[in-house]
């Protein structure tokens, strides 16, 4: 496959201007998708709640929360004006909670500093808390008609395919060649941006996708360099690939009368500010902390498996009843590592924002 350099790249670019942009924009009308609930009004916080909610979650999941979202909070203030663990409640299931809190952040920063409403350009609605920089466009392009380009993911492969560039996109100056080569095929004329963006994440959903792109019915297809070189599905090149790694846990599932003990979790990281069960390392964790007998009444729960972007998690619940002074004893014990945790009535584990797979275990 051909490398052009970077200054070829752009002539290339130049050269399929206008006419890529034109022909996605007739696609997009034509063929592409236009029933889904934050394309209507042009609302940048329909928008951005949903940018987000698609940012690690399948359309067909997004289209149940995003109706429920947009019942409990319609606006910007009022999701500025709920509480956080509201919104963690809502937002249970989707995962990546750390996109909850940054939403509600943001919220409150557009009522504090905007006024309630959404900056108008890209560059202004990076400075919010959580939009990054292929979300701005997004908003910015969706709403206001900006000319900029999206650059996901699947950007990035329908257009390196297309423009047939192979170099690795690991390296940041091949990655910014091919932003710069995006800029040079927007459509010119503004009022196209909608179509555009939303066309190029309908081709790479539903065309070009990663193994076996539908080339015969793709609006580029005389166009694409890719193609024309021959094994476009080999495009685009990335070799700095995310390492996976496994995690074990194990979950003591302390039951005492109609209360479960729970803790919350820290700002950061996994799950981060959702209620857990207690996270141990391994068994002899779990031995150590209810003693020899109520180990050999822990009744073990089937091992489940709990994907994140890099990471495996394997959990391991042992669910066990106390009475009132081993209920005392044992959460006394939790409390001198983890100051959050707390006696939990299973009627009430309703107002808790609890990570999905617990959710379904407790539930
Ligand atoms: N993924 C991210 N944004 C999207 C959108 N607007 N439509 C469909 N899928 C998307």
């Amino acid at each position: 496959m051909s490398d052009p350099s970077p200054e070829r790249l752009l002539q290339r670019a130049q050269r399929l201007s206008p006419d890529l942009a034109d022909r996605l924009v007739a696609w997009q009308r034509a063929e592409g998708r236009h029933h889904l609930p934050w394309q209507k009004l042009r609302d940048p916080y329909r928008v951005w709640l949903s940018e987000i909610m698609l940012q690690q979650t399948q359309v067909a999941t997004v289209l149940g929360y995003f109706e429920r979202f947009l019942g409990r909070f319609p606006d910007v203030s009022a999701l500025a004006a709920a509480p956080l663990d509201e919104v963690l409640t809502l937002w249970a299931g989707l995962g990546y909670y750390s996109r909850a809190r940054n939403l509600h952040r943001c919220a409150q920063a557009v009522v504090d500093l905007h006024g309630g409403v959404f900056p108008a350009t890209a560059e202004a609605l990076q400075t919010l808390p959580g939009i990054g920089p292929s979300t701005a466009s997004a908003i910015a392009s969706f709403c206001f008609d900006e000319r900029i380009s999206i650059m996901d993911g699947n950007v990035k492969r329908v257009l390196s395919r297309v423009l047939g560039w192979g170099e690795d996109l690991s390296v940041r100056a091949h990655e910014r060649a091919l932003c710069e080569a995006a800029e040079q095929v927007l459509p010119l004329r503004p009022a196209d941006m909608p179509s555009y963006t939303q066309g190029l994440m309908d081709l790479g959903a539903t065309l070009c996708t990663p193994r076996k792109p539908s080339c015969l019915t793709c609006p580029w297809s005389d166009l694409c360099v890719g193609r024309r070189e021959g094994e476009p599905e080999r495009l685009p090149v990335k070799t700095r690939k995310l390492k996976r790694s496994e995690r074990e846990s194990w979950l003591p599932w302390l039951v005492w009368g109609d209360k479960v003990w729970l803790h919350q979790m820290p700002e950061k990281g996994v799950w981060a500010g959702l209620w857990t069960l207690p996270l141990l390392d391994d068994e002899a964790a779990v031995a150590d902390l209810l003693g020899e007998t109520l180990m050999a009444e822990a009744e073990p729960q089937p091992r489940q498996k709990h994907v994140l972007t890099h990471l495996d998690w394997w959990l391991n619940p042992r669910r066990v009843l106390l009475g009132d002074a081993d209920a005392q004893v044992v959460s006394a014990r939790l409390l001198q590592t983890e100051p959050s945790g707390r006696w939990v009535a299973e009627a009430d584990l309703g107002r808790y924002g609890l990570p999905a797979p617990l959710r379904k275990l407790l539930g």
